[in-house]
């Protein structure tokens, strides 16, 4: 094993265990894409002894998905983890990856979301671990300033703090959290874990890559940019929480029956407008 691989993993199992993110009894439901965050993600927790479960949404895009798919069926098995497989055009009852719209990324997030919190539920478990890394916190924080939503930021971190307050929430855990995008990528690589290097193809529009670029660029500058975005917003978290307490009570959406922090859930308000 490389210094490399020692430290990357080390610092994963530092991560779970100063945030205490999960213990080895409750059931983890991993979300999986078949891209490298989130089979980093599965792989190590299961190397780490974590009771898993792997769940993919199938979204119907093309030969990408297929692959992913493929992907992720054939590690789960020579992990031997089980795999629940959600279907997300039954589920919603159309395709939303056929309209012609830049935003089609957007609208697949929450409805990913929506999903990813009622089925791990369903399926019994206490948390949901995504493979959300260190670049992705930094897009996240800049995305919402920019837009002046700097109160959506209070669900960073390794770990949800909202949702632990509310059943009908799974937890959201992020074990990779202070990892790099550049280190997932090399550890991937260097572990050989069967991956698709390439992003959904509706993402080339999607705002976080804008940020995303933006970003890359400063760190040729400063390489700890990113690291620095996240620390300042981690200060200034427990700051935030107060000034927004009001905005972080929960509700249950009027149509679906599902969490929400208005009357309407933000999937089912977005499905309304699409027929
Ligand atoms: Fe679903 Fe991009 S459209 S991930
Ligand atoms: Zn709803």
């Amino acid at each position: 094993m490389t210094k490399f691989i020692q430290n990357f993993e080390k610092k994963v199992k530092e991560t779970i265990q100063k945030y205490k993110l999960a213990n080895k009894k409750e059931k983890i439901i991993v979300a999986c894409s078949g891209g490298k965050d989130s089979t980093t993600t599965l792989y190590l927790l299961k190397k780490f002894g974590y009771n898993i479960e792997a769940l993919i949404i199938d979204l119907h895009i093309g030969e990408w998905s297929k692959k992913n798919l493929e992907n992720i069926k054939s590690f789960c098995k020579e992990l031997g983890v089980k795999l629940h497989v959600i279907d997300m055009k039954k589920e919603l009852g159309k395709d939303i990856h056929k309209l012609k719209t830049r935003k089609v990324c957007f609208i697949c997030g929450i409805n990913k979301r929506w999903l990813l919190n009622k089925k791990s539920r369903e399926l019994g478990a206490k948390k949901v671990a995504m493979g959300h890394n260190l670049d992705d916190e930094a897009e996240s924080i800049l995305m919402n300033l920019f837009r002046g939503n700097i109160e959506f930021g209070l669900n960073s971190g390794p770990k949800v703090l909202m949702s632990a307050k509310e059943k009908k929430f799974v937890q959201r855990i992020r074990p990779l959290f202070f990892l790099l995008n550049k280190d997932v990528k090399k550890y991937s690589q260097d572990m050989k874990l069967p991956i698709l290097h390439q992003l959904c193809p509706h993402s080339k529009y999607s705002y976080r890559r804008q940020i995303r670029t933006l970003l890359n660029k400063l760190s040729l500058e400063d390489s700890k940019v990113k690291s620095k975005i996240v620390k300042w917003f981690m200060e200034k978290q427990p700051e935030l929480r107060e000034k927004y307490a009001s905005k972080d009570s929960v509700n249950y959406c009027e149509k679906c029956g599902e969490p929400c922090r208005n009357v309407i859930c933000k999937k089912c308000e977005l499905m309304t407008y699409i027929k």
